[in-house]
């Protein structure tokens, strides 16, 4: 009776944990000093003491004055934007060297030729160990860009891209459009999700992509001054529009990827390399990029994260954590 007993919490423990996207219990606490998960942060999150003290501590005369953008139809309003791109406003023709005074460049590309810089977004997903565990099969890192909304949800997950020794980098509280909201609400999407990082895994990113590269000069100034570098992507998968969540095939995503593969061998980086979204937003995406990963070792001469490609050893503001150069990681000292 008592090993009858025993066996079914056994097998209960068993299933709740290997179970993936199960919630569980842990010791992490966002029920304050948080927005609401998956919510945009609203002026009650702007109102905390906690709040007032980050947006003081901006210098809001570094900030360009920029009506934020309308969302109309779930999409970026842009028929009033002037021709000139005055806030080299990366969704409207890919600006990514800012107008305003004192902004650094987007990174857009990785500077070392033949190179492929892997990066994931909208993580962590709790599908993904399948996926994790092929990436440190292959000895393989990459640059995760974190949603806080997920990390509050999955801190384990969160914290496996950590110990597996992944860049994390944010990628806002909610995925809005970011030139779209206030400068409360820019500051909040990123100081949040900044800061469930550091809560959950214990380091300060110094980087973040913006949701759907939507970023301008206003954005960029505040993200600059929480010390973020924007990473944007110069070659685009579109496995987040692969079907069930988007409309395009598996077949059309492939053959993004071939010729992105194509590139890797008929000399397109043979200056400098690429940098390329893809997602870990379920089973789909997941399972294109380790179908895909082969090819592109074979294609490109290196597979790298983002700080690897820019030689940055310290990818976060806690100085304890040394991460490997481009020649030490990739052997060529
Ligand atoms: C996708 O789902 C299949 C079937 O459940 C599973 O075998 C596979 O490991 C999953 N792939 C990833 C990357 O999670
Ligand atoms: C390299 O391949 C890409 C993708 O197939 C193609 O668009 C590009 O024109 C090719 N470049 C050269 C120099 O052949
Ligand atoms: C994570 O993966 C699950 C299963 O594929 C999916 O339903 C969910 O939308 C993903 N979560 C996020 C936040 O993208
Ligand atoms: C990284 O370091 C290597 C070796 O010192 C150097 O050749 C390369 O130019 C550096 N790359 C960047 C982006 O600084
Ligand atoms: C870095 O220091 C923090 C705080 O002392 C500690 O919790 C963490 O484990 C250290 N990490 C590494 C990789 O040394």
């Amino acid at each position: 009776m008592f090993s009858t007993l025993l066996f079914i919490f056994g097998a209960l423990i068993t299933f709740v944990i290997s179970q993936e996207c199960v919630p569980y219990s842990s010791p992490y606490d966002f029920s304050s000093g948080y927005p609401t998960i998956w919510e945009t942060p609203t002026s009650d999150d702007f109102n905390t003491d906690e709040f007032q003290q980050v947006y003081n501590s901006i210098d809001w005369s570094q900030v360009p004055d920029i009506e934020p953008h309308q969302v109309v139809n779930g999409g970026l309003d842009r028929s009033n934007y002037p021709d000139s791109d005055p806030d080299c406003w990366w969704t409207y023709e890919q600006c990514s060297a800012p107008k305003a005074p004192g902004l650094q460049p987007d990174i857009t590309i990785c500077p070392e030729p033949e190179t492929w810089g892997l990066t994931y977004d909208d993580g962590p997903n709790c599908t993904h160990n399948a996926f994790y565990d092929f990436l440190s099969e292959n000895n393989q890192k990459a640059t995760m860009f974190f949603i806080g909304s997920n990390v509050a949800d999955w801190p384990n997950e969160a914290q496996r891209a950590l110990t597996d020794g992944h860049q994390i980098c944010v990628h806002t509280w909610s995925h809005p459009y970011m030139t779209s909201l206030s400068n409360e609400g820019v500051l909040a999407e990123l100081y949040y999700a900044r800061k469930a990082i550091k809560y959950v895994c214990g380091v300060t990113p110094l980087c973040w992509r913006p949701p759907y590269g939507d970023v301008d000069d206003r954005v960029r100034a505040i993200a600059q001054q929480l010390n973020l570098a924007t990473i944007i992507w110069n070659l685009d998968t579109n496995d987040w529009d692969m079907e069930p969540v988007g409309s395009e095939t598996p077949d059309q995503i492939d053959a993004n990827f071939q010729s992105f593969v194509n590139m890797g061998q008929n000399g397109t980086f043979a200056n400098s390399g690429c940098i390329v979204l893809e997602h870990e937003i379920n089973n789909g995406t997941m399972s294109k990029a380790i179908e895909w990963y082969p090819k592109i070792k074979s294609a490109y001469q290196y597979v790298v994260p983002i700080a690897t490609c820019m030689n940055i050893t310290q990818p976060y503001a806690e100085t304890n954590y040394t991460y490997p150069s481009f020649s030490e990681y990739t052997g060529t000292d």
